[in-house]
This record gives C-alpha cells, structure tokens and sequence, in this order.
C-alpha cells in the first residue's frame, strides 16, 4: 500500500467512527506494532539508498497526521483531552507558602540613612572591625590619657608585635584611613559595626552600629555641617522636625557639638522619653580638628572640614519607638516580623 492511498483510506474510515473502541481499533490498525505505518517504516532498508531519507519523512509525516486525528476524534467523542496528570490532583487546594525573609530593621535603617547622604553626593566606604591602636586613637588626637584608651573602655586584642591592634570603638578610624589614601575634595559616609566593654542592658550593647560622614575641602564651613545634617535628619524623621546644637568636647573636631532633634513623641512638650526636655540627641559632630589634617598629611590651612557620627540603633529606636536595643539582636521572629 503507498503513502496516499493510506492518507486518502483514513480520511474515509475516520468519518464512520463514532466510538472510542471502534476508534481504539482503527488507531491499532495504523500506529499499533503491526499497523501499517510499522509496515512502511519496516520497507526502508529493502528500498534503494537513494530513496530512503524522502520516504522515511514522507512516512513521518502521515504518522504525525493520523495521530493528530486519531486525538482530535478522541476529544470528539469523549468531551475529553487525553488523560491529563493534573486531574487525579485537586488544583483548588492551597498551597503550602513560603515565607519570604527580609532585610533585618539596623541595615534597613543603615541603607535609608546612606541614601540621604548618597543623594547629597557621598560615597559610601568601609573600614575594618579590627583596627589599630593608632587609627582608632593617637591618629584622631585622642590623647593617651584619654579615658576612652582605657582596657576597661576598649576591647584590645591580644598582640605580642606592633602596632597594637584593637576593635574598633568608633567609625572615625575610617577618616584617617580615607584621608590616608585619597585626597580631597572627599565626601563620605561609612556605616559599620563598633565595639564597646560595657554591660549590655535596655541601652547599652557590647556592639552597634555607627553611621560616620565627613567632608574635606576648601572652605567647608560649619553651615554646611548644618545643612547637611538637616535635610538626613529630615529625611529621616519628618520635615516638621527642628534641630539644635550644643556645643560639647571631641579630640578630633573643633568646634565640637552634640546634635538633638525635637522630641518625637512629644514635638518638643515634654514627655518620658526625653525626659521632660522635648530634644533627643541623636549625634555627636563637629569641624575636624587641624591635629587630624596634620596626621594625615594634609595642608589644614588650605582645607577643612566637618564630621559626625551617628549610633543607628539609637536612630532606629528613635524612628520606630522601640524602648530596648537587645530586641535588635535577640533575633525574636515577632519583633523582627513588625519591619
Ligand atoms: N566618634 C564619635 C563617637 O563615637 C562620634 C563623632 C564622630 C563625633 C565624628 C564627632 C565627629 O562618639
């Protein structure tokens, strides 16, 4: 039998079929082991060279055909696909969800405050948690008497060479290491981890996060310190927050200032959470000292510049009211699940 008279008998034997076993035994007769495409495809070797690969396609070609109508009379006469896998499964049962995680509230509020300060033109640098004695201290004129050099106030790692190595106890160790390698003009916030030997309780935790930024340039003037600090703080608590400096003591800034914002529970009135005084502080900052310019080998009669620091948890705990700082490393899913 050849190719078309096959084509030309199944479009005349499918008409007459009207149920699935009559159809069962017509998809038998053609695709079944025996069937007659078998047949065909059982006559290439005996065929010359030549003719094999166009009969062989051709061949294909009527099989592809009368599955597809074999398949098409099948949908006919059941109202059915063939048998999906999908319909021994119930589709409408819900699903088991998978919970996505999320950044935790710190770097979150680390991020937002880096935002401030990228979009005001600084970049973003890190230092190491592991620093030396002379970044840390001596190179920010922090005095060796200082009380801050003290074992019991810095955590010093144990090194038997030089330089004596520490963890750091503040982000402005970074200022040297910037001002070190880079000349200005520079702008630069750098967020990171710090370390303190003090007891931990509602306030006070072995390590935190400080947010440190700097500029250095000609003619920086402390009003630029001010209008910088002003547009992060109220990008991060609200445009109807008011600000005040007082003046305070850093060895590595003169003139120093301690930075509050009006209370924001209380908008300034008075209440528990800043004690009756209406301001939270909330940094410390100040005109970078002509001792740190001349640490790192910069002209101070040519440049200046400001500097601040900021606790992130403290800003955190500020922006959300939340009245303990363990609860940010306690890793309790129920509070971490509130940001
Ligand atoms: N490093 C200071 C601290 O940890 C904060 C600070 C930074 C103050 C820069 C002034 C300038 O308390």
């Amino acid at each position: 039998m050849d190719i078309n008279s096959i084509k030309a008998q199944i479009d005349s034997e499918i008409g007459n079929i009207n149920s699935p076993e009559t159809l069962e035994e017509l998809r038998v007769k053609y695709l079944g082991r025996k069937g007659l495409i078998a047949q065909l495809t059982g006559s290439i070797p005996g065929m010359p060279q030549g003719e094999r690969a166009a009969f062989g396609q051709e061949v294909n070609a009527l099989k592809n055909k009368i599955t597809f109508l074999i398949d098409e009379k099948h949908m006919g006469i059941t109202g059915n696909t063939t048998e999906s896998p999908l319909s021994s499964v119930d589709i409408g049962l819900p699903g088991i969800s998978q919970e996505l995680g999320h950044l935790h509230p710190i770097t979150q509020v680390t991020n937002e405050i880096c935002a401030i300060f990228s979009q005001m033109g600084f970049a973003i640098v890190e230092g190491p948690e592991i620093e030396t004695e002379y970044n840390n201290f001596t190179g920010l004129n922090i005095p060796l008497e200082h009380p801050s050099r003290d074992v019991f106030d810095t955590f010093y790692l144990k090194s038997p060479d030089s330089p004596v190595q520490l963890l750091r106890s503040h982000t402005s160790p970074v200022q040297i290491r910037v001002m070190k390698s880079r000349k200005p003009p520079l702008a630069v916030v750098v967020p990171g981890r710090v370390y303190r030997p003090d007891a931990v309780n509602v306030s006070h935790s072995f390590m935190f996060h400080q947010i440190e930024g700097f500029v250095v340039d000609e003619n920086i003037k402390f009003s630029d310190l001010k209008g910088a600090l002003e547009v992060f703080a109220k990008g991060i608590f609200g445009k109807k927050i008011k600000m005040r400096f007082r003046p305070h003591f850093f060895p590595f800034t003169e003139p120093s200032a301690e930075v509050d914002i009006s209370c924001i529970i209380c908008q300034g009135k008075g209440c528990s959470v800043c004690g009756q005084k209406g301001w939270l502080e909330i940094l410390g900052s100040g005109m970078i000292h002509p001792n740190v310019f001349k640490n790192v080998g910069y002209d101070s009669k040519k440049y200046t510049g400001f500097a601040f620091g900021m606790g992130v948890e403290r800003i955190a705990m500020l922006k959300y009211g939340i009245d303990d700082i363990r609860l940010f490393f306690e890793n309790d899913l129920r509070f971490l699940k509130q940001f």
